[in-house]
């Protein structure tokens, strides 16, 4: 796949393709914020993804509406101190430390090459982001360090073997028992990322999760983890609500973003 997002801007999106250190081809991806004719900050992006489609070396769809809405909020993002989780090619979290946030980016920690494509695309856009193995559900030292005003997550909801299917068909298929054990086991893969975002939450009073993720499954799961995590969702919008039409046809799903708080 490839994202060609250039609102506001009609160049090219994709402009090079070369093989990288790892022997896998590589292309770079510009990413357009604003309109270059009415809007004096606008500016782009430029990211490199792999060609072969890999979870932390391309630039998912979540990624691009995520990205969209912190520009849209960068007033809010100025000056305050920003994590990104899974941030695989980064983009909402480049977009962030261009409108001024203190930005550190993390991916899984045991994911050197996405780690390294990381620092990488921040220097090409002569940014200077942190950057941080952090594997959802573990603490290591690192994490006690960061205390963000807003932490960032595109697409972090998302299952790698099409697993919700089969589960979502033995769930119709079943009786009750094995319903709750099929539920329980897809529970188990998102249990820890909410353990990671429910620890940063509470190390950094008044802060506040931004997600993006595709809702295949209508809300019962985050709702689900919510509420075992003491969260809750103070805004759930559309993706394509505030999307740029020139952005917008460039996209397909139902793509959700929620604004997560502590339910103290
Ligand atoms: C679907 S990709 C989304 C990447 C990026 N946020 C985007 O939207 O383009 C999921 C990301 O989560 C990362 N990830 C998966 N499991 C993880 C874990 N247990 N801890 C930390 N990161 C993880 C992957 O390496 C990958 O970068």
């Amino acid at each position: 796949m490839s994202n060609n997002t250039d609102a506001g801007d009609p160049s090219p999106a994709v402009t090079s393709s070369s093989p990288s250190s790892n022997l896998h081809m590589t292309t770079t991806s510009r990413h357009y914020f604003g309109s270059s004719t009415e809007n004096s900050d606008s500016f782009c992006i430029t990211i490199v993804e792999s060609m072969k489609e890999d979870y932390g070396l391309f630039v998912w769809p979540c990624s691009i509406v995520l990205a969209e809405y912190v520009w849209q909020q960068r007033l809010r993002f100025s000056g305050v101190s920003v994590v990104e989780l899974g941030a695989g090619t980064s983009l909402p979290g480049l977009v962030a430390a261009k409108v001024g946030s203190d930005v550190t980016l993390t991916d899984d920690v045991n994911r050197p090459e996405v780690l390294a494509n990381m620092r990488r695309v921040s220097d090409l856009n002569n940014l200077n982001c942190n950057v941080m193995g952090l594997t959802w559900g573990l603490w290591d030292a690192d994490i006690f360090s960061i205390h963000p005003k807003i932490i960032l997550g595109a697409d972090v909801l998302y299952d790698t073997s099409g697993r919700i299917i089969l589960y979502l068909w033995f769930f119709f298929h079943s009786d009750k028992l094995k319903k709750r054990f099929l539920l329980c086991m897809y529970l188990l893969a998102f249990d820890d990322l909410f353990a990671t975002v429910a620890f940063l939450l509470q190390n950094s009073p008044g802060s506040v999760f931004i997600t993006t993720y595709h809702n295949r499954s209508g809300h019962h799961l985050i709702e689900f983890l919510m509420g075992k995590w003491r969260l809750k969702c103070v805004k759930l919008l559309d993706g394509f609500s505030f999307m740029p039409s020139t952005k917008a046809s460039g996209l397909s799903g139902n793509i959700q973003l929620a604004e997560i708080v502590l339910n103290t």
